[in-house]
């Protein structure tokens, strides 16, 4: 039977486990734009691989982390319990299993990313790695344990399942997604091992041993959390970094066959219709896109049918107005521009505008934009910036 001092000491233990759950709970990283763009959808395939890749190196070198707790660890009972952590981390009785095992496969059949551990890892991938690794050997038992349970162990169910639902989304098969389905079921037990390390080791219930726990659990997932912006930042700058290479690279495309879209007539049947609005009031209008290889330069065609405008809006492009036909005012912030055929008009970025036909005609703009280079920039999309209807001045 259980003795009420080792009852007492359970208790004690829920209570105080409860405190750092919520700690971890308000922490920011929980914000992290990284996490936020799985859970949005926003990232494709390919970025899943790169952030993959690159956790391939922690991934690599988590039993270090694991041996440098167990290094510090002073009670046998609890290095038999962390040996035992281990052992799931080699994949027990299978090599093949080994947990980084699993996720070079993954990362091999679902991305198609040969040899993993060739990766070219960044510098600030490495940086975190050695981050964790050294605090671990250099503080003491209470900061480690907390630091691995909480802060690590503790958040991977979750933090892998923004992964694992992202992925889904994409139409990954779950079967392939192992490797983060296992860790989503199996590391709330390590990190309970953990924490009790952590708790045993604080003896009595004294204040400034919470707060050395919270200390350790909030580098942990600080670090964490600015390894993850790093990688979000450099997803952000893939595409602009893609297109600056085909600029500087100073040749041209080796087969203009591999070019689709050379030539197109300008009308609505030969393009994609992009966007259009009618409402009770003046506004009716259509876009369409044509598709055509430019890199940057982005064509579209804008119809006003006579007596309309378009909404009133603003984007991160910019455009030059070609007249093709009909007669109008282009309002660009307070300028109005009377426009007729052949005539141009610049609208700069980020300006209010809006286009009337004033003539007796359909009004038809050729709009050459800039898109290609601004839809580089994550969420630069014309949508994203497009006023909602509630706000169009008519
Ligand atoms: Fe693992
Ligand atoms: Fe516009």
């Amino acid at each position: 039977m259980m003795s009420m001092n080792k009852q007492n000491t359970q208790h004690s233990q829920q209570r105080i486990g409860t405190r750092f759950a919520s700690f971890v709970e308000k922490h920011p990283i929980w914000q992290n734009p990284l996490l936020q763009g799985c859970a949005n959808n926003e990232l494709e395939i390919d970025d899943y691989g790169f952030v993959i890749s690159q956790h391939f190196y922690y991934s690599r070198g988590f039993t270090r982390l694991l041996s440098a707790l167990m290094m510090q660890c002073d009670n046998d009972f609890y290095r038999v319990e962390l040996s035992h952590n281990l052992w799931e981390e080699a994949g027990e009785e299978e090599q093949e299993n080994c947990h980084s095992n699993l996720l070079r496969r993954m990362i091999t059949e679902t991305f198609g990313l040969e040899n993993p551990d060739q990766t070219q890892f960044r510098d600030y991938t490495v940086q975190y790695f050695n981050e964790c690794l050294n605090y671990l050997k250099n503080c003491d038992l209470v900061r480690a344990a907390a630091f691995l349970g909480w802060g690590t162990e503790g958040v991977v169910p979750r933090i892998y399942s923004y992964l694992f639902n992202g992925l889904v989304a994409k139409g990954v098969p779950e079967d392939e997604l192992l490797y983060l389905s296992l860790h989503m079921e199996c590391d709330d037990e390590h990190s309970e091992v953990i924490e009790a390390i952590a708790l045993d080791a604080c003896g009595g219930d004294t204040e400034s041993h919470w707060l050395a726990i919270e200390e350790a659990i909030d580098h942990s997932l600080t670090l964490r959390d600015r390894y993850f912006k790093k990688l979000y930042e450099e997803l952000q700058s893939q595409p602009l970094n893609t297109l600056v290479g085909q600029v500087t690279k100073a040749q041209p495309y080796a087969d203009l066959t591999q070019l689709s879209g050379l030539y197109t007539h300008v009308d609505s049947q030969s393009g994609v219709p992009l966007y259009k609005n009618s409402n009770d009031q003046r506004v009716s209008f259509e876009v369409t896109r044509f598709n055509v290889a430019s890199e940057v330069i982005d064509p579209r065609l804008l119809e006003i049918p006579v007596g309309k405008r378009n909404e009133k809006h603003r984007h991160a492009h910019e455009s030059i107005f070609y007249v093709l036909s009909g007669e109008g005012v282009v309002h660009v912030g307070d300028k109005e521009i009377t426009v007729k055929p052949g005539d141009l008009a610049y609208v700069p970025r980020w300006y209010d505008h809006y286009t009337a036909n004033t003539g007796n005609a359909l009004l038809k703009i050729l709009a050459l934009t800039d898109y290609g280079l601004t839809r580089c920039f994550a969420n630069n999309t014309e949508r994203s910036y497009r006023q909602q209807p509630s706000n169009v001045a008519v």
